[in-house]
């Protein structure tokens, strides 16, 4: 399905990230892999490269625009093409907004939203040259509807669906799609820190009546990125078991 591609995830080193790896790896995808952690991205490059998948990584923060920078020129360098880019890297510091400290409103919005900006515009050149690519932001539900306790995450996700917005009309010509998928809860470290007891409560919200799992952020993914989903662009697409609608 996509076989011979070429593409970027970052913030891969676990949770989403890494089964967003995965599945692009077993789709037929070569993966080149960023996190903050050189080590724990090393980690699941080198377990998708003993199962015989091309992965390659580097160690970068996606909110310092040097390190974004030097991760892609390392892709290029490494493979002819970059046919996909996952912006899945993400954080929270949540606080009630009369609390928040400006240090961690300015830290999530400079990863969260300038991070993606940053790795968008670093892949636009190469694509454009292409005239093909996908690009995937991964937002959140919170940035739809927003969420008490998240102000600064609520407004860098709901920065990122303008973004897939404007960025989808500029590049839509170029052969390039630009997509976003909103999770709404999903098992992984970020979401265990969430209270027993609120969690109960948020699955009483969910139709379906079970959290997601990381697969299921990563085939919706899979299938932004593959020709099934060739005409479709600039949409934001929830993976939330019903939670929102
Ligand atoms: N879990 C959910 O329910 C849920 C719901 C909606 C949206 N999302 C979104 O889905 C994405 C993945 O979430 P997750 O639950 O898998 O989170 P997670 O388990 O906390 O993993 C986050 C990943 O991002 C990396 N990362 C964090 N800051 C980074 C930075 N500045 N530069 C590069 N990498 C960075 C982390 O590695 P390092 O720490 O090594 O950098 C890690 O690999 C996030 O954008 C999140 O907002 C999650």
């Amino acid at each position: 399905m996509l076989i011979g591609k070429t593409a970027i995830v970052t913030g891969a080193s676990r949770g989403i990230g890494a089964e967003i790896a995965r599945k692009l790896c077993e789709a037929g995808a070569n993966v080149a892999l960023c996190s903050r952690s050189a080590e724990a991205v090393a980690q699941i490059a080198d377990m998708l490269q003993s199962e015989g998948h091309t992965a390659i990584h580097q160690a970068a923060d996606i909110s310092q625009k040097a390190d974004v920078e030097a991760f892609i020129k390392m892709v290029l360098d490494r493979f002819s093409q970059l046919d996909i880019l996952v912006n899945n890297a993400g954080i929270t510091r949540d606080t009630l907004l009369m609390r928040l400290k400006d240090a961690d409103w300015d830290t999530v919005l400079q990863t969260n939203l300038t991070g993606t900006m940053y790795c968008t515009r670093a892949v636009l050149r190469p694509m454009i040259r292409q005239k093909s690519g996908r690009i995937i932001n991964i937002s959140s539900v919170v940035g739809i509807v927003g969420n008490a306790g998240q102000a600064n995450y609520a407004a860098a996700k709901a920065g990122i669906i303008g973004l897939t917005k404007a960025t989808a009309k500029e590049v839509g010509a170029r052969g390039i799609t630009v997509n976003a998928i909103a999770p709404g809860f999903i098992t992984t470290d970020m979401t265990a820190q969430i209270p027993e007891q609120n969690q109960k409560q948020l699955l009483e919200l969910i139709p379906l009546r079970e959290f997601g799992r990381p697969e299921d952020v990563a085939d919706a993914v899979c299938f932004l990125a593959s020709d099934a989903a060739r005409y479709i662009t600039g949409q934001t697409l929830q993976v939330d078991g019903g939670m929102v609608m």
